[in-house]
């Protein structure tokens, strides 16, 4: 695993988004999996800058997003596939039927899970899978305690993540309880992982997830597991796997 230590949000983004530049520019056919929450928007919005300065295409890419809120339309403001469109896929130049987010209104939400995993065997596997964690360690919505062998699956969410997530919507009730996402073996099976992670309050779970034993208890701590891994935090979040010795690149 590489870990690398940047100064600030800014300086993380941006490192981020030259590892998925980099990717986009080797391969240009890569499959991307992608991922929303509040940590990649910088870093998506520095893949926009560079592809309106014309040093980037994504004309050839495909994207795999990792969830979806069960219930939620695709127009729904807080859908994930809304995030993606106003945050990313508006912006540049990636064929609209290349880009797949999970059906939130899937009337057989099991039947859609099969499909995903279908498809992404069908794109030939993910390329470059980034990730975010939640504050309890969970990737895409993979709980503390789930099974590391589930592929995309339906999702009950925890009270925790429904309470960081209430942030997004008006109120709590109207947080869906249920999601739709890949599982650990869905990422695990990525040929590279990039996961990101910013701010103090992640910093002891990144830890935990990165120096401390792999358990289910922490569902980011299975990326140890995997062969090709990279890291990237501003100061803040890593400060306590630098405490733990743990030797990072800056
Ligand atoms: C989003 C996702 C989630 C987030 C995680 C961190 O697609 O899968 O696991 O990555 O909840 O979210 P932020 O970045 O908002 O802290």
């Amino acid at each position: 695993m590489r870990i690398y230590l940047s100064e600030d949000y800014k300086a993380m983004s941006r490192r981020a988004a030259n590892i998925i530049s980099a990717q986009v520019i080797t391969k240009p056919d890569s499959v991307l999996g992608l991922a929303t929450g509040g940590t990649p928007v910088g870093a998506y919005q520095q893949l926009v800058e560079w592809y309106k300065k014309g040093d980037l295409s994504f004309a050839e890419i495909k994207t795999v997003n990792l969830d979806e809120y069960l219930g939620l339309s695709p127009h729904h403001e807080q859908s994930y596939r809304y995030f993606m469109q106003v945050n990313l896929f508006d912006h540049i130049d990636i064929k609209p039927e290349n880009t797949h987010v999970l059906n939130g209104l899937a009337k057989d939400p099991q039947a859609e899970c099969a499909a995903y995993n279908q498809l992404i065997r069908d794109l030939g596997g993910i390329d470059l899978q980034l990730l975010g964690m939640g504050h309890n360690g969970h990737i895409a919505f993979n709980e503390p305690g789930d099974d590391f062998g589930l592929e995309t699956h339906v999702v009950t969410l925890t009270d925790r993540t429904i309470d960081a997530n209430t942030r997004f919507f008006e109120s709590r009730d109207e947080v869906p309880r249920h999601a739709l996402s890949m599982g650990i073996k869905n990422i695990m099976q990525a040929r590279r992982i990039l996961i990101v992670v910013s701010g103090e309050e992640k910093a002891e779970t990144v830890c935990k997830a990165f120096a401390g034993p792999v358990t289910k208890d922490v569902p980011a701590s299975v990326l140890q597991l995997h062969p090709d891994v990279t890291l990237v935090g501003d100061r803040a979040a890593l400060s306590k796997l630098v405490e733990a010795g743990v030797p990072v690149c800056g």
